[in-house]
């Protein structure tokens, strides 16, 4: 008996899952009501986000962190989802760097009232060092780092300077 009851319990949630319109990818992550959605992160790069983002857990609103979620324009994609804030642009060109796909939702109301695709500037200054040493943007003289997005996925950043090409790896290690 307690079994029949356990299989209706079962049934009964699917059925309501399935009249919600819920996908099965969508089943046990919430909507949220105000705040940031970063949707189709570049599968494995969720933490790194996260970390971009400063965020460590313990301010408040909630935060909801999907990875390897099947998708339909990707293989596997990654989701972040931030209760109670919304992104500058300067944080939007780093999440560029390593999600060059990535979808940015502002949320209010628990309704989609932005939606922008991150999109990286043909040049980034400032947002990222050069890793070579002795490249004079990384001396005392007041040098910004200057690099030309020279591919995207992989990531490939030429310095101005001194021609150093970055790859994902020196990103991320600043980050
Ligand atoms: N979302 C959310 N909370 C809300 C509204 C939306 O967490 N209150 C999430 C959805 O789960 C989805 C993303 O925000 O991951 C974008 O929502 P929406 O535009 O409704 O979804 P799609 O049409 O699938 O988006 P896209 O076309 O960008 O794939
Ligand atoms: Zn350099």
């Amino acid at each position: 008996m307690q079994v029949l009851n356990l299989l209706f319990y079962v049934w009964n949630i699917a059925s309501f899952e399935e009249n919600r319109g819920m996908s099965e990818t969508e089943l046990y992550v919430s909507k949220i009501k105000d705040g940031t959605v970063i949707d189709h992160i570049t599968g494995g790069h969720a933490l790194d986000v996260v970390r971009l983002l400063g965020i460590t857990g313990r301010e408040n609103g909630t935060i909801t962190i999907a990875m390897n979620v099947p998708s339909k324009r990707f293989k596997a994609k990654d989701i972040v989802k931030i209760e109670g804030r919304e992104l500058k642009p300067q944080e939007v060109h780093k999440i560029a760097l390593l999600a060059p796909h990535a979808t940015i939702n502002i949320i209010r109301g628990y309704k989609v009232v932005k939606k922008q695709e991150v999109k990286l500037p043909e040049i980034i200054e400032s947002i990222v060092k050069c890793a070579n040493p002795a490249c004079i943007s990384n001396s005392n003289e007041p040098v910004q780092s200057k690099f030309y997005v020279d591919g995207e996925e992989p990531l490939q950043l030429k310095c101005h300077y001194c021609g150093y090409i970055m790859e994902k790896k020196d990103v991320l290690q600043q980050f």
